[in-house]
């Protein structure tokens, strides 16, 4: 590896070398592309030096050395934390950049944030990249799945590098450009929304085995790695299953009870759920999903309730054998209503912002590499291939066969939680969108009669059009 900058040959520059910069960096150069990275923090050089010793790679402390060992246009990609530090990073550059360089942040960024940097960066003759990356640390490394947004021409040019590194499944790699504008960043948030759900859904599924069907870890580990061989397989199923046979080296016992009940979180989720509500896109599982984590981190109060409003928990009495088939089927459900709110969030932005998502194709890159990697996804890809103006996931007829077949798994198990006392409100949630989703009537005609009554907003009427207001208060 050469150390010092002689001659301005560099692919790409990576700006920000912990982990996931530094094993993207590393990946970059096993596929034999030319590369360099710059942290202020010396250990963080060091350490990509060490671990690139045999490849073609540059390690400085120095932005200016960086930029100086780029090809130009040059190509410098971002990996440092979302907010502030983005933007001092993009200030410092473009004074250090020529018109016709691209910057590519590859964080977790707001797509707000992404749109604004944008702007400010084509005023001055830069292109910029918002560029979703999923898979952590191994992914980054191995291969992650890439969701580029912004000017079609500035993907084309670091095409060749981003398909070389990213996951790769069935022969397609992991990546695709996804829009103009945020629409990268947008992806990658929901792809986030989704992942939260599902975490959701998987602890829900651990709560019912652990404290309804009173199953032990090792129980629990077999079930799930079950779960990960049939119908559900994917990586939250499987990193699931393996962490329920770790050990705790200083206990010797489980390590997953080791572990405090207190999920954090860095945000994106939650900005899911604020996109999604102020798209108007109903999204109940992932916005669930953001507040049993804000429920897990009032734990002090959690702890005075357990006293205060104590009821025992009840126990499963039926066959346990045949409730983990109906949880099975329920979570196979429940997934797949979380999938299609993603969708359905996805499908409004791309109206709203412009971003003409391909959703077949988003679909196919999320197969690979990243966290909500599952077998569903062919599933969903081939829906919308067949059907690229689908208003909403649950519409597919294929999925929906599936789902009517398996559906009363999920309300047995609903029923069940309930009446045990196991908190189960993202299985519910599920449930109750499907019931809302189907339901051709909803009581919303009594919501819109009380807005008239009080507030005289006026109602549309079933049998004409327009709009009608009553004085609600006579006869
Ligand atoms: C991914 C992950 C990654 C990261 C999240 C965790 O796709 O690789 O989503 O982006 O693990 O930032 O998010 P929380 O800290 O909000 O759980």
């Amino acid at each position: 590896m050469s150390q010092t900058v002689s001659e301005p040959r560099c692919e790409l520059g990576m700006v920000g070398l912990g982990v996931m910069g530094r094993n993207l960096l590393l990946n970059m150069a096993d596929h034999g592309f030319a590369v360099a990275g710059y942290d202020r923090d010396q250990a963080k050089v060091a350490a990509l030096r060490a671990e690139g010793k045999d490849l073609d790679l540059i390690g400085t402390e120095d932005l200016q050395a960086l930029v100086d060992a780029l090809k130009a246009p040059r190509a410098v990609m971002l990996l440092v934390p979302a907010g502030a530090p983005v933007d001092a990073v993009i200030d410092d550059l473009a004074t250090r950049l020529q018109p016709g360089d691209l910057i590519i942040d590859g964080g977790n960024s707001h797509y707000v944030d992404t749109d604004r940097r944008a702007a400010g960066l084509a005023a001055k003759g830069l292109h910029f990249l918002g560029l979703g990356i999923s898979g952590g640390e191994e992914g980054a490394r191995r291969g992650p799945s890439l969701m580029p947004g912004g000017p079609r021409e500035a993907y084309q040019r670091v095409r060749p590098l981003l398909e070389a590194v990213a996951a790769q499944v069935a022969g397609e790699p992991c990546v695709t450009y996804v829009g103009p504008g945020s629409a990268g960043h947008f992806v990658k948030m929901v792809h986030n929304g989704i992942e939260y759900a599902l975490m959701e859904l998987i602890a829900e599924s651990y709560d019912l085995m652990k404290r309804g069907l009173g199953m032990d870890n090792a129980g629990i580990h077999r079930a799930f790695l079950g779960w990960n061989q049939g119908g559900l397989g994917g990586y939250l199923m499987e990193i699931t299953a393996r962490i329920f046979a770790r050990r705790d080296p200083e206990t010797g016992g489980d390590l997953i009870d080791a572990v405090l009940g207190v999920a954090r979180q860095k945000g994106t989720g939650m900005w899911t759920t604020l996109a999604a509500m102020e798209l108007q896109v109903p999204a109940p599982t992932i916005d669930l999903a953001v507040a049993q984590r804000d429920l897990s981190a009032l734990d002090r109060q959690r702890e005075q309730a357990s006293r205060v409003l104590a009821r025992p928990l009840g126990t499963s009495n039926g066959d346990p054998e045949a409730f983990l088939l109906q949880l099975n089927q329920a979570f196979q459900v429940a997934m797949a209503v979380a999938f299609a709110q993603g969708m359905a969030v996805l499908t409004a932005a791309s109206e709203r912002f412009g971003y003409q998502l391909d959703l077949a194709a988003v679909a196919r890159i999320w197969r690979g590499g990243c966290i909500i990697r599952t077998s569903l996804l062919e599933e969903i890809r081939s829906a919308y291939g067949q059907q690229p103006g689908l208003p909403n996931l649950l519409l597919d007829p294929a999925l929906s066969a599936r789902i009517l077949a398996q559906e009363e798994g999920l309300r047995a198990v609903v029923c069940e939680g309930a009446r045990v006392g196991v908190p189960i409100p993202g299985l519910m949630t599920a449930l109750s969108y499907l019931d809302g989703y189907r339901s051709a009537w909803l009581p919303a005609n009594l919501i819109q009669a009380q807005r008239d009554c009080f507030g005289a907003h006026t109602y549309e009427r079933v049998d004409r059009p327009g709009s009608f207001h009553s004085e609600w208060e006579k006869e």
